[in-house]
């Protein structure tokens, strides 16, 4: 049993047909409500999608749920941190008005079939390691927002490709939804804030923080003219020698539709559109950073 140390607690859901009578009322009583999917382990950059959504909507609803879909059998289903009682107090302090806990058995019932694959933006960057994520999240996010009927729902550029798979399905499939993207919340030495940063030995949470840095030297070398080819390799070596034992990728691509840019300098136009794109591991833990090169 959950309990919320807070005096405004939000309304606790569970089941879908909880979740549609409390939008549907809200809905009548003429609120524009904002949801935020999360899978837990919440952290400030979960909390600005939060206070964003505020902004936007007069109800706010954050939803955990651990998609087991979007985890391959070797990635971390089983150990990824999991502390909903410190995740519902956080959210209560965020002003969230209503928190959903899907239960799995609903959201994938015995003989669940289907899926949404979103080709085109899920074929590159993190969908060459991880083959079936995207699929996994486009077809819970489309359930969520089926589930959930919001007017607005809130995604972090921190997961920039994620976003526009998102963003992309909600056009293809018409579902009635505004898609709003908040910035990336950073620890103060620029690494990006994650769930799995938890994961991180002191020594090597020391080597990440040095991703942001070089992906900030190589956007700035990159302003100045200089050919992508010769910059990735040069920025691939500099990540090498500060610690990070494996590049997963690092590439400069379009903002809008992720096509690739490079090998050369970048066009006036390319500059205004490109972002820098890099997924690395130290150890196991595999973390993923990109930034806008002009902002
Ligand atoms: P999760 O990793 O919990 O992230 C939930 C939301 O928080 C995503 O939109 C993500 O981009 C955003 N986020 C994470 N770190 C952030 C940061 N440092 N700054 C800003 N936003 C940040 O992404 C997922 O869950 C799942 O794939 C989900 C969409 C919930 C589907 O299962």
């Amino acid at each position: 049993m959950v309990t919320i140390n807070n005096d405004s607690a939000p309304i606790l859901t569970h089941s879908i047909e909880h979740l549609r009578q409390q939008v549907q009322q809200w809905h009548r009583e003429g609120h524009k409500v904002a949801f935020v999917p999360t899978m837990g382990a919440l952290h400030f950059g979960h909390l600005s999608l939060v206070e964003l959504a505020r902004q936007k909507a007069d109800k706010t609803i954050a939803s955990i749920f651990v998609n087991p879909a979007q985890f391959a059998p070797h990635e971390d289903l089983a150990t990824y941190p999991r502390q909903e009682e410190d995740d519902l107090n956080k959210l209560a302090g965020a002003g969230c008005d209503s928190i959903y806990l899907p239960n799995s058995n609903e959201m994938y019932p015995g003989g669940f079939s289907t899926s949404i694959n979103v080709d085109d933006l899920s074929s590159n960057l993190c969908g060459i390691s991880r083959p079936h994520f995207f699929s996994g999240v486009a077809t819970v996010v489309c359930k969520l927002l089926n589930q959930c009927t919001p007017d607005f729902a809130i995604f972090g550029e921190k997961d920039y490709q994620q976003l526009l798979v998102i963003m992309r399905m909600v056009r293809d499939l018409d579902i009635p939804v505004e898609i709003v993207s908040g910035a990336i919340v950073r620890e103060s030495d620029g690494l990006a804030m994650s769930s799995r940063n938890a994961y991180l030995s002191d020594a090597n949470r020391k080597i990440a923080g040095q991703l942001n840095t070089s992906l900030q030297s190589a956007i700035s070398i990159l302003c100045q003219g200089a050919a992508v080819k010769r910059t990735l390799h040069d920025t691939t070596q500099s990540l090498r020698d500060v610690g990070f034992d494996e590049l997963d990728y690092l590439e400069i691509r379009s903002g809008t539709d992720l096509s690739l840019y490079g090998p050369g300098a970048l066009s006036t136009r390319q500059l205004q559109d490109a972002r820098i794109f890099a997924a690395v591991l130290i150890g196991k833990i595999r973390l993923i950073d990109n930034m806008k090169l002009k902002p």
